[in-house]
């Protein structure tokens, strides 16, 4: 299904979501891989990709060209990295565990610096430099994205002032009062996300289903939601499980 920019793809449960994702991850990986000799990827955080990250270090292992993968992170809690908070923990114990990508091409954002400040400078610099030559836009090849039920995505809360950047790809969120956890956090910004080749939504669960409506429903109401400013400069397809769907979208 297309969507004002979004191509849309809906499927029964987590398992079939993974499975779909983690093949056009492969397949992402392998083009750009021929296209330009490396794959950057951003990884999002939350639980919805766990079992993406997990069939791609298991099914997916002897296909994917490791050594070719610059992994990048979308978004970070400012905790330790072996917090069970922390997205760098989830994929750590998911994909990167079992993956053998060379170490120096993961690029986890600091939480162990003074402030979480210096931990969004410190990633604004990772990013420009591991994107190579630092041009706008940014040009990762895929950004994974989950949606939280009050339609941020990555630490891009609704009304936050850092909606309104446009040259940091990397900025400090203040601890979110909504959501949880309710610490500090990094994240890539919009014109970072918006810069990428693809960018791939990964949504599950039946308290997305409301923000879900609205934003494909692409009402003058659901533009307040940070999930509906991002738009790859390529291609921008979401992943939705059945039960996060406007009802007239299920069993179709
Ligand atoms: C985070 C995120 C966040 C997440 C959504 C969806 O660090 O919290 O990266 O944007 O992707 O909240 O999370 P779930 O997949 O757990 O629903």
């Amino acid at each position: 299904m297309a969507n004002n920019g979004r191509e849309v793809r809906t499927f029964a449960d987590l398992e079939a979501l993974s499975q779909a994702a983690a093949e056009s991850i492969v397949a992402i990986a392998r083009e750009s891989v021929q296209a330009r000799g490396r794959f950057s990827i951003a990884l999002a955080g939350g639980n919805t990709p766990k079992r993406t990250y997990e069939l791609l270090g298991e099914r997916h292992r002897d296909a994917i060209d490791w050594s070719r993968w610059q992994v990048l992170f979308g978004d970070e809690r400012f905790v330790p990295k072996d917090d069970k908070r922390s997205n760098y923990k989830m994929a750590r114990d998911a994909l990167l565990a079992g993956a053998p990508i060379p170490v120096d091409n993961v690029h986890p954002i600091p939480t162990d610096t003074p402030t979480v400040g210096d931990a969004a400078d410190a990633y604004d610099r990772t990013l420009r430099h591991v994107l190579a030559d630092g041009t706008q836009p940014s040009a990762i090849d895929l950004v994974l994205l989950g949606v939280g039920p009050d339609g941020h995505t990555a630490s891009l809360f609704p009304g936050s002032p850092v909606l309104a950047e446009r040259t940091q790809w990397a900025r400090a969120v203040e601890a979110p009062t909504m959501v949880q956890p309710s610490v500090p956090r990094v994240t890539l910004t919009l014109p970072c996300l918006n810069g990428a080749r693809n960018v791939l939504f990964l949504v599950a669960g039946n308290d997305k289903r409301p923000v879900v409506v609205e934003i494909l429903q692409g009402g003058d109401g659901a533009r307040r939601y940070p999930a509906a400013m991002v738009r790859a400069a390529g291609r921008t397809v979401w992943l939705v499980e059945q039960s996060a769907m406007p009802p007239r979208e299920q069993n179709t």
